[in-house]
């Protein structure tokens, strides 16, 4: 079973200048909740009790989201607010250990996850890319998770995604079917379409054996320059099995300012307090 996740959230946020300056792009709310919690809570949701954010100087406020407020807590208790409790300081997160480990360089994915190996320590692990937003019956993390219990393989999460979008992602060479999943023949990090080897691309959600380190400190810099995930997984593949799933439910990239409004009013559809007056608003613009 998997018990420690790393979440990189040391990423500038300049899309999302200037909200983002003072506040961290994983802070900014998906309604009434922060990106990053949703990561969290998905993480949460399967067993995992350590969290590693890799972090940057200035994202402090990530680091106090999920410690216990004690003074608003006292504070709502005061007002007989108590309902709010829970909102404020989640059960769930109590049992939680969470490590800050900082990225003073922006040297890519595969960098930050590499700092994150002396916490590791040699077991299997969940890499979750908060900007990813899923939403589902169950979550992406459980749906590579299971295909991980079954054969204690690395196992990534993909998605179909349109030829004009797949130079944004990892693409994956498909091999054969197997226990429910896809076994990867290659991968390469954001080819041009015409070197793409398929329509299938890398999301936000990893499940990787601790093997990914030693090749993470042998690739050197790829695209853009910088250590990529993607370059590791490529040659783990040479050693061990790596499994794709195709993710089933809904995705929202809110890394961009597209996907961030469509995560925001696809989720104010479902939340039954303001679900029926938004659709009303939407009808009104439109
Ligand atoms: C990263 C990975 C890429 C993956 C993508 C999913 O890219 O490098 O392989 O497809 O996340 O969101 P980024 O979006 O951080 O540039």
């Amino acid at each position: 079973m998997i018990k420690k996740a790393v979440l990189p959230v040391a990423g500038l946020g300049t899309r999302f200048l200037p909200a983002s300056k003072a506040t961290p792009k994983e802070m900014l709310p998906i309604i009434d909740k922060p990106l990053v919690q949703y990561a969290v809570e998905e993480a949460v949701d399967i067993g995992i009790d350590e969290i590693v954010f890799i972090i940057s100087e200035d994202k402090y406020s990530i680091e106090r989201h999920f410690q216990k407020n004690t003074n608003i807590e006292k504070r709502l208790i005061e007002n007989g607010k108590t309902e709010f409790i829970e909102k404020l300081n989640p059960k769930i997160f109590s049992n939680v250990k969470f490590h800050y480990v900082n990225q003073d360089e922006q040297n890519g994915l595969g960098h930050a996850v590499l700092l994150a190996e002396p916490i590791i320590a040699g077991d299997p692990f969940a890499l979750l890319l908060p900007d990813e937003l899923f939403f589902a019956r169950e979550s992406c993390l459980n749906q590579i998770s299971e295909i991980f219990n079954k054969t204690n393989s690395s196992t990534i999460a993909v998605t179909k995604v349109d030829e004009k979008n797949i130079h944004k992602y990892g693409v994956i060479k498909p091999g054969k079917v197997e226990n429910n999943a896809i076994l990867l023949e290659d991968i390469v990090e954001k080819p041009l379409k015409e070197d793409a080897p398929s329509d299938i691309a890398v999301s936000g959600r990893y499940i990787l054996t601790p093997t990914i380190f030693n090749h993470l400190k042998k690739i050197g810099p790829g695209k853009s320059g910088e250590i990529q995930i993607t370059d590791a997984i490529k040659t783990l593949i040479n050693e061990e099995n790596v499994y794709a799933k195709i993710y089933e439910g809904e995705k929202f990239d809110c890394g961009s300012k597209l996907g961030f409004v469509h995560a925001t009013i696809a989720l104010a559809l479902k939340d039954p307090s303001i679900s029926e007056n938004i659709k009303k608003i939407i009808k009104e613009i439109v």
